[in-house]
């Protein structure tokens, strides 16, 4: 799966104006809880519910004998589903039976109800199952699911003869979301059986399970039916053995109507009209799948359009609604697709496993994209792309998007790991190689250079609060739907990906591609666990003889198996490198005990003037390595930042280092140049170097003209400014930062003219003009303001004709949405709702969240939980935005404090990303009055529940204190360096 947020978007387009909290801190969460869904739920169906009279064949329950089922609790005792115990109380299934194959029909009616007004949908399924261990209970996974009886249960059972086996009693337990037959005699040791079931679920629009998304094409309004199982809500479409190693083969069939197009993981094996009350409706059938988890299914009703190409054989369809495939919009993605999957099969060694891509953007999506095996979903920013009025960075959002999807049909797909614990590798790996994927495709835009940027600095800052958390958990450490898709986080995607970027370049790459080739050749069509890739990996490092001084898993285990990283510092007086756990808090203390004391074993690449070479520091506090001893000359840790630590120096390197940044830079590779910023600006945070060492990195910045070290200024200075720009100081840091970004401002202007219709051929460069007039413009600098308002302006005049540059609009949007009123506002607001293009509406979205005017913030606000005017998916993301304006800040978190049971209850059911949400709000807090007011909300909404908000809401309370400490100690300071730096 891929995240909602991509920072690198955020961030390079938008980013400057928002600077408050987002670069920090956007997490990649991607929730949808269930837990919510539980939570909303009674805590249980009351014993007398299970009798209650049904619609004549619909039951939930079957009120036959249960021995000691029946509670008598008394009355002041929270009933439960059952009393009794049995193994339907363990969360996880029993291992009793293992699935073989499912047969699954499902009918989707997108139209509601004329009576009950719901949308639903109906199905049958048989599963086909052994029995691995003799049990009298056949457990299975389901969830809101309603059944039709069958010969007095909720299920038929059936043994390899086709004989009926006897059911004695069956029911529903909501709490862990099981259906439960119990048999009367024990089912056998290897032998096989059917379960075959009826049941209806609801087709709501809660972006999990099988659910439908809406939209309007000329005016008239369209449902789709489409799927988002990950990790826990395939039990929400038919009953299944719901647990990723769980792998069996699925045979789908669709009924849709005529008119409707049917889309499945495979292709389409048969279809036939069949007649129901005289109306005549399609049946689908897809060819059998191959041994696949549940999580990974995909069907899809629809009135899409697609466009086609077959690429060595494999078919490949992009499809959208068809007004977007019609404008253009998935040229993009079909003529990359062909490429990645080349590139991948050519990787992996592997080839594609099926003989088809799909890949759909949809309307309404929770997640980025998901990698459904052979029909991958996507959010429509995510797979269409406009050449006229999308952003490069749109483009590149695509391109990585698109490559992360299909890095995961062989490595998640193809060998799924066994259990959510080690969810890292899986995301984590395809965040890395989504880099080289895309790079294949378009090796212009030097995007593997873009790694560090976009996932390294923004997990680095996650990862070093008390409240992170390991890479890998312990299995029985992640049960619940909450805890597993708490797991979405920036620390399996982002860290994920470091760790195995800096395991790669000290493997070198060829090894580490061996590595994987014989993990996925032997776990194909199964299940791994995290230390089976160690194992290939060291096969490979024994049969290329590389010099490693620990095993792989000895070497991995230590940034696998603790939080945090280290910040690694050299005295080049001597020569001594040290190692110490590196937390943004200075008098934070470890909350978790480490296995490893807080000690890695860590690859210190590093240069002088020379070339490259590597020291190990493995696993102990210091060691003196002569070669990094320098009187006069610098020396650079971390190359190209491929480790996963942070820098540190004696202050005498230190301004050798700075110096070397003001007389030449180009000595300084650019990753490094970035990193120095990145690491400085952390380390002072951190106390270990002076608040102004770390200001004196910029000093150099007006010859800088290079994308990467702009962008870690722009990180680096937003926490300055989401701490400053409600205090005195900020006036002169606005002064300051004008002075450094103006050169760079007046070089696009002259290296491209000055009217903003042009831009720099490089795919960095664009995003650096962009930042230097997000910059100029956020930073008040006038005639930036000026001519951003008036594009906007010639654009409300000639809305049909006038044209913005795609790269320049979010800029463009934002400061005169900001320097305007109500009929700036209202117009975007016209525009967004007008616009068929999703990327300009996230645009529009985004920049209508920049006014400096109260009342249409709070108007905004109250849109945000209104679904006709801002989708589900994007509720979160326009509450954050509104927070990360200065003027939005309070009134979002107020807005918050009023709405959070309701958004709680409405929202959590799918697309509500509560960390996000609590991190956005929270970003600027800085004051002891800010942290009561945290606190009390904690307290206040102990009984809501806070879901998959919970640790974002302690990593608040923990950033809270940080920033109120960091503010006592450097406001002052800062102040003093600003005005000594400021040019008359
Ligand atoms: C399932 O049954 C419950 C309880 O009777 C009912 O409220 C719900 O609407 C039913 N769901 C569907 C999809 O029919
Ligand atoms: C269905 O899959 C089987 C097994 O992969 C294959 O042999 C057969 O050709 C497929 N049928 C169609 C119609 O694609
Ligand atoms: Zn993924």
């Amino acid at each position: 799966m891929s995240g909602i947020a991509m920072s690198k978007l955020v961030v390079a387009l938008l980013g400057v104006l928002f600077v408050g909290m987002l670069s920090a801190i956007i997490a990649l969460s991607v929730v949808y809880s269930n837990e919510v869904n539980a939570n909303k739920e009674p805590a249980a169906p009351a014993p007398t519910e299970k009798t209650t009279p049904k619609p004549s064949d619909i039951t939930t329950e079957k009120p036959t004998a249960r021995p000691s089922g029946k509670p008598t609790a008394s009355p002041s005792e929270k009933p439960t589903p059952t009393m009794r115990p049995g193994p339907w109380n363990n969360i996880r299934l029993p291992k009793n039976l293992e699935p073989i194959s499912y047969k699954v029909k499902l009918w989707p009616k997108l139209e509601p109800d004329p009576i009950t007004k719901l949308y639903t949908f109906s199905g049958d399924s048989t599963v086909e199952f052994r029995c691995l261990v003799p049990t009298d209970f056949v457990i299975i996974h389901s969830n809101k699911l309603n059944y039709t009886a069958k010969g007095g249960h909720l299920a038929l059972l059936k043994d390899s003869s086709g004989n009926d086996v006897e059911v004695s009693s069956s029911w529903l337990e909501p709490k862990n979301q099981y259906l439960v037959l119990e048999l009367t005699a024990p089912l056998q040791k290897d032998a096989t059986y059917t379960m075959v079931t009826e049941f209806v679920g609801e087709l709501a629009d809660d972006l999990a399970g099988f659910y439908r998304s809406e939209y309007t094409e000329g005016g008239v309004r369209k449902v789709v039916a489409t799927t988002q199982m990950q990790p826990t809500d395939a039990r929400k479409a038919f009953p299944c053995f719901d647990e990723p190693a769980m792998k069996a083969t699925f045979d789908v069939t669709i009924i849709h109507k005529p008119e409707h197009k049917a889309i499945s993981n495979m292709p389409i094996i048969d279809e036939k009209s069949i007649t129901v009350d005289t109306i005549i409706w399609r049946e689908t059938t897809f060819n059998t799948t191959l041994k696949m988890s549940t999580y990974l299914l995909a069907f899809i009703v629809c009135e899409f359009t697609y466009i086609e190409k077959i690429e060595n054989g494999t078919q490949i369809r992009i499809w959208a609604r068809p007004q977007a495939v019609y404008d253009g919009q998935a040229d993009y993605a079909i003529n990359i697709t062909g490429n990645i999957l080349n590139f991948f099969a050519d990787y992996y060694k592997v080839a594609y496993p099926l003989p088809k891509s799909d890949q759909i953007a949809l309307p309404d999506f929770a997640a980025g994209a998901m990698e459904n095996w052979g029909l991958v979903t996507y959010r429509e920013t995510a797979l269409l792309y406009d050449p006229v009025q999308s952003s490069n960075g749109n483009k590149e959002r695509v391109a990585s998007v698109v490559a992360h999807e299909l890095a995961h049909q062989w490595f998640g797909n193809l060998v799924t790991l066994k259990w959510w614990n080690d969810l890292w590798l899986n995301e984590g790996f395809a965040s890395y190689v989504e880099y080289l994927g895309a790079d294949y495709a378009e090796p212009t835009w030097e995007l593997k250079d873009l790694f560090v940027m976009s996932e390294l600095h923004r997990v680095f800052s996650m990862d070093s609060l008390v409240s992170s958390h390991p890479l890998s958990s312990a299995e029985e450490d992640i049960n619940t739907p909450g805890e597993i898709n708490e797991l979405f986080d920036s620390i399996s995607y982002s860290k994920g990906g470091s760790v195995l970027r800096m395991l790669s370049s000290f493997l070198t790459e060829p090894v580490f591609v061996e590595g994987l080739n014989t993990y996925l050749l032997a776990h194909q069509l199964s299940n791994a666990a995290v230390d089976d890739l160690w194992v290939h990996q060291q096969q490979a490092v024994d049969n290329n003889n590389v010099n490693l001084p620990k095993t792989v898993k000895e070497i991995m285990d230590t940034w696998t198996l603790q939080m945090g990283y280290p910040v690694i510092k050299l005295d080049t007086s001597n020569g001594n490198v040290t190692q110490k756990y590196f937390l943004i808090d200075p008098e934070a203390v470890a909350g978790r005990p480490s296995p490893f004391n807080y000690l890695w074993n860590v690859p210190i690449t590093w240069k002088k003037d020379g070339p490259i070479s590597t020291v190990w520091l493995l696993g102990v506090k210091d060691a003196i390595f002569p070669d990094l001893q320098s009187a006069d000359k610098w020396v650079l840790l971390n190359i190209d930042e491929v480790g996963y630590y942070r820098v540190n120096y004696d202050v005498a390197n230190w301004n050798r280092l700075l110096n070397q940044l003001q007389t030449d830079l180009e000595m300084i590779p650019v990753i490094n140049r970035a990193q120095i910023i990145d690491d400085a600006f952390n380390l002072a945070r951190a106390k270990h170097i002076d608040v102004k060492l770390a200001l004196n990195t910029t000093l150099y910045l007006v010859n800088e003209r290079k994308y990467q070290p702009w962008q870690a200024t722009i990180s680096s200075l937003s926490y300055f400014k989401q701490m400053l720009d409600r205090s005195a100081v900020f006036g002169n840091m606005q002064k300051y930062i004008l002075q450094q970004v103006i050169p760079l401002y007046n070089y696009y202007d002259n290296l491209v003219g000055s009217n903003w219709n042009d831009v720099p051929p490089g795919h960095a460069d664009q995003y650096n003009q962009v930042n230097a007039i997000s910059l100029a413009c956020s930073y008040n600098h006038l005639p930036c303001e000026v001519k951003a308002s008036a594009i906007y302006k010639a654009w409300m005049e000639n809305p049909d004709n006038y044209i913005i540059h795609a790269n320049l609009k979010s800029t463009v949007y934002c400061v005169a949405i900001a320097a305007g009123g109500q009929a700036e506002w209202d117009f975007g607001w016209k525009m967004f709702k007008e616009t068929s293009l999703a990327t300009e509406a996230d645009k529009l979205r985004d920049a209508l969240a920049c006014s400096k005017q109260t009342w249409i913030l709070n108007r905004y606000l109250e849109y945000t939980l209104d679904p006709a005017m801002i989708r589900k998916q994007d509720a979160t993301n326009t509450i954050v935005r509104i927070a990360s304006n200065v003027v939005g800040q309070s009134l979002a978190w107020d807005f918050i404090r009023a709405n959070w049971e309701y958004i709680f209850t409405e929202y959590g059911g799918g697309s509500f990303s509560f960390s996000r949400l609590i991190e956005g709000v929270t970003g600027r807090f800085s004051t002891d009055y800010e942290l009561k007011q945290l606190e009390q909300f904690k307290a206040d909404n102990q009984e809501v529940g806070f879901g998959s908000g919970t640790r974002a809401l302690e990593q608040a309370l923990e950033r809270t204190k940080v920033n109120i400490k960091w503010r006592a100690d450097n406001e002052k300071r800062i102040d003093e360096w600003f005005i000594d730096s400021i040019r008359p």
